[in-house]
């Protein structure tokens, strides 16, 4: 993959509160492209260029866990040479930085089924998982053949097969047998491309996520846009199903 010099990135805002968890759905490589008169191919290629730019911000900002929806169960039903493109542009990718991300600590995991992926994505996905799992910095999940009800069918699934009886069926036993297990849930879900769809991501996880949905389309997605995002972050009003605490004017005394 030819790297492209990321331009200067702007002075790195401060933020009040930050996410621990961020999910990207990259979404418009097809529309940038046809906005530059490119094939979906050279969108794609462009999407898969603009994600280390994206990683390096998010580590600046002291982000702990990333998910990128890089291929999702739905794909598949794609044009088979489109489906091919997506697939080794993954592997490309997992080439082209996962020496440069080991070195700066980052975690490379995988959600997803591997069995439906093709031998040589597999097995380079396996390998740079294997080679940061001894890192402690930043979690970068890939999502290939990624879908948010197969997550929680195969998580019911692993605990029945563990014997757990029905009342051992939890949300935290649940969340517990996830692709995700151990990590946090989603705190910001980002989606790029004008659409406001969550599209079967981490739909267990991002439950409570504030959404973002931003109509730059994802190769465009570049610091300027990471920072814009977790800014709005910043400012949301989280509350989790409950009231905020100035409007409990009548606590404590009401009978
Ligand atoms: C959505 O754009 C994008 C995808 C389905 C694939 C995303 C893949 C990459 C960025 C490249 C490789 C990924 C990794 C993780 C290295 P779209 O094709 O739906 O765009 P459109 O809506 O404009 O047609």
């Amino acid at each position: 993959m030819v790297v492209k010099p990321a331009p200067a990135a702007p002075p790195l805002p401060a933020l009040a509160v930050r996410p621990a968890h961020v999910a990207i759905i990259m979404d418009g490589n097809g529309r940038w492209a046809t906005s530059h008169a490119l094939s979906r191919s050279e969108g794609h290629r462009a999407g898969a260029q603009a994600i280390r730019p994206v990683i390096e911000r998010l580590g600046e900002h002291g982000i702990g866990v990333l998910t990128l929806f890089g291929f999702s169960t739905e794909n598949w039903g794609r044009p088979r040479t489109e489906v091919e493109t997506i697939l080794k542009l993954g592997a490309e990718f997992i080439d082209t930085y996962t020496d440069e991300l080991n070195r700066n600590g980052v975690r490379l995991q995988h959600l997803g089924d591997p069995a439906r992926l093709p031998g040589w994505l597999r097995r380079r996905v396996q390998k740079a998982v294997d080679r940061t799992a001894g890192n402690d910095g930043m979690i970068v999940n890939l999502a290939f053949n990624y879908g948010g009800r197969a997550d929680i069918v195969q998580s019911v699934a692993r605990l029945l097969a563990e014997g757990a009886r029905p009342e051992e069926i939890t949300e935290e036993a649940i969340s517990a047998h996830l692709a995700t297990a151990g990590l946090p849930d989603v705190d910001l879900l980002i989606r790029t491309g004008g659409e406001h769809r969550v599209s079967n991501f981490l739909v267990w996880q991002a439950t409570y996520a504030e959404l973002y949905f931003t109509e730059v389309f994802w190769p465009d997605f570049d610091a300027a846009q990471v920072d814009a995002a977790l800014v709005e972050f910043a400012r949301r009003n989280r509350r989790f199903g409950l009231v905020p605490s100035a409007s409990v004017e009548d606590a404590g005394t009401a009978e």
